[in-house]
């Protein structure tokens, strides 16, 4: 048997990573780069032009307005100029930013997309949910916030720096000392400030994870009158999350109020022994000015890069979580040298026949649902599956769709094994229609087309009147431009069936499976659909399954399936003369609808005497 094997991708460290990401934008982030230097010149040379001004022309004997005037133009355009970059800059970043998201949330949905069915019966949906909205929007931060702030932040404390020492080499020095005590500070609040945010993200994922399931359940919850409990359910979760919101803000205030503190501390100290020094004559009172504004600018940028490592932490908490996403490996790989089905000559030579040999399969290894099961289905015919509640048989559609690999056996069409047929092409050769149809938001007439543009408006109604749902549309006051609500709750069940017939006879497949399709229509419709389903399994190979088994009357032939294992097969008469299991279920089918009609008599005269 062929081996198919799951590909991991070669992981780097989540920062390398989120850089790729950045790369297509190399020189648009140089240019920020060239706009924050010169935002951050105009910064540092305002306070030298006050000194200036103030040393030069305003504290000498015949103070001329002339120069200051000057000084005050210069002062202006700086300014502007200073604004300017600011404005572009920031405009840039944000633009970048969202790009970059854009691409990680296309990339994690697309491989979301490819995973296979047990992924998402093992993964909440709620998480996955927070993982493409949120963890991207944090994710976006990295670039619009942090980014950003470790190039203009970083290059502010160097020019000010700069401009410090040349000013008076040994205030400068001075200044420096509270870099060493901001960064002890930081690696006292660190790891704290990490875990905290931690704990805040998971409480918000299992909220929402919670409230998504809840919606998408909201009429069991109502019909069996849950409201309180499910309330009570929310509360147990909604109050960690506020006290982790709480906590988080806490730490945030107690960490940035520590910083402030500590620059107000050193301006005081600045004012202190600059005001000696100039007290002494040792320098002017102008330089003690730009010492101040420096001092106080000099504590902006590492204020905002204390900060803003925390956008970087919680931005790699959030990639890490997109990144163990991304990284999950498919365990259901297209073959790396496919069947070449998207040549349309192949496809058309495809016969549809189907052969099931020696498949087993579990959902989990030690629990086995279908037991070394064979079966050979000839091109073009008309295949019944009975079995009972459970039995195995949607299980077996699953396989046939590739949903699933068998455990072990094989599945071939035209004696392909389906593991090397790309799963695309698998799914344009088998069409499956269910029980519960998706109805998307959109016209009737949409929700029939699905995407293919290229199918004509004449084309969904003849598909429509094959299958009789022509006349339901029609009693419409919009006809074909109906627009459905999402889940389609405007329509009965049974109209959502019949729309669900025409969408597969557009689609054309090769392979046509109906699982418990017609269990929601009425005889008559079923009598209609079952008329057009005659006419559409004409050149195809058509598997129905189905509780009502009148409806598999004219199959060539039946399995019946029983645990997992084919028990009996034959066409309908030959099952019912060999009065085994089959038969039992006829007999026990018959007195059904009957019992139905009677309970449904009942239940309109009790509904009558309550009026
Ligand atoms: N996704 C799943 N994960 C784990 N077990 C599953 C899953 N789907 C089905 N099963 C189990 O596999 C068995 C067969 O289920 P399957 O849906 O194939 O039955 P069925 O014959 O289609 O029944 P029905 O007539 O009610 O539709 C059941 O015991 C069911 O509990
Ligand atoms: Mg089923």
């Amino acid at each position: 048997m062929r081996k198919v094997k799951a590909r991991t991708p070669v992981r780097s460290s989540p920062f390398k990573q989120l850089l790729s990401y950045a790369r297509p934008y190399a020189r648009l982030f140089s240019g920020i780069v060239v706009l924050v230097v010169i935002y951050n010149l105009t910064q540092v040379i305002q306070p030298y032009l006050v000194k200036i001004a103030i040393d030069r022309y305003l504290l000498v004997k015949n103070s001329m307005l002339a120069p200051l005037i000057q000084i005050g133009v210069m002062y202006l355009g700086i300014t502007l100029i200073g604004l300017l970059a600011n404005l572009y800059q920031t405009r840039a970043i944000a633009a970048a930013g969202q790009k970059i998201v854009r691409k990680i949330r296309i990339d994690l949905f697309t491989h979301i997309e490819s995973l296979a069915m047990d992924y998402f019966e093992t993964h909440d949906t709620g998480r996955l949910i927070t993982n493409v909205a949120s963890d991207t929007t944090r994710i976006s931060q990295f670039f619009t916030q942090f980014l950003l702030s470790v190039i203009r932040d970083g290059l502010t404390i160097i020019l000010v720096m700069g401009a410090m020492l040349l000013l008076n080499w040994k205030l400068g020095l001075l200044s420096a000392l509270v870099i060493p005590i901001i960064i002890a500070i930081s690696l006292v609040f660190r790891p704290r400030l990490h875990k905290i945010y931690n704990t805040t993200r998971s409480h918000q994922s299992r909220l929402i994870g919670f409230i998504a399931e809840n919606l998408s359940g909201m009429r069991i919850t109502q019909l069996f009158h849950q409201e309180s409990r499910q309330l009570e359910a929310l509360n147990q979760l909604n109050l960690p999350y506020q006290q982790a919101n709480v906590n988080e803000f806490r730490w945030d205030v107690f960490f940035n109020r520590t910083l402030d503190l500590l620059g107000n501390l050193a301006v005081a100290f600045m004012a202190w022994a600059g005001g000696l020094a100039v007290f002494h004559h040792t320098i002017k009172i102008g330089v003690l000015y730009a010492f101040i504004s420096y001092i106080q600018q000099f504590f902006e940028p590492i204020n905002s890069l204390t900060q803003n490592w925390n956008t970087l932490q919680s931005s790699m908490i959030s990639f890490e979580r997109v990144s163990q996403v991304l990284a999950t490996p498919r365990t259901l790989t297209d073959p790396e040298i496919p069947v070449p089905l998207e040549n349309p000559e192949i496809f058309r030579q495809t016969q549809g026949a189907i052969d099931f040999e020696c498949v087993s399969f579990g959902y989990t290894p030690e629990h086995l649902i279908l037991k070394d099961l064979t079966m050979h289905i000839a091109p073009s015919e008309f295949i019944g599956i009975a079995g009972e509640t459970g039995a195995g048989k949607s299980t077996l559609i699953s396989l046939l769709a590739r949903f699933y690999d068998v455990s072990s056996g094989s599945i071939r069409i035209d004696g392909i094994d389906i593991r090397t047929i790309r799963q695309k092409d698998l799914h344009r050769l088998v069409g499956v229609v269910q029980q519960d149809v998706t109805i998307y938001s959109g016209t009737i007439a949409d929700n029939v087309r699905l995407v293919r543009d290229q199918i004509s408006r004449q084309q969904i109604v003849s598909a429509c009147e094959l299958t009789g749902a022509d006349a339901f549309i029609r009693r419409l006051r919009q006809g074909y431009d109906t627009r459905l609500t999402p889940n389609g709750s405007n329509l009965s069940a049974g109209q959502r069936q019949l729309l669900a017939f025409a969408r597969i006879i557009l689609f054309n497949p090769k392979i046509l499976v109906l699982d418990e399709a017609t269990a929601n229509l009425d005889a008559l419709s079923e009598a209609a659909v079952q008329e057009g389903l005659a006419e559409v399994a004409k050149n195809r190979t058509t598997i129905v399954i189905a509780h009502r088994l009148s409806t598999l009357r004219s199959a060539d032939r039946i399995y019946l399936l029983d645990h997992g294992r084919i028990r009996e097969q034959g066409t309908h008469e030959e099952l019912i003369a060999l009065k085994g299991l089959y038969h039992a279920m006829v007999l026990n089918s018959v007195v059904m609808p009957a019992s139905q009609e009677a309970w449904r008599e009942s239940a309109h005269t009790s509904k009558l005497s309550a009026t």
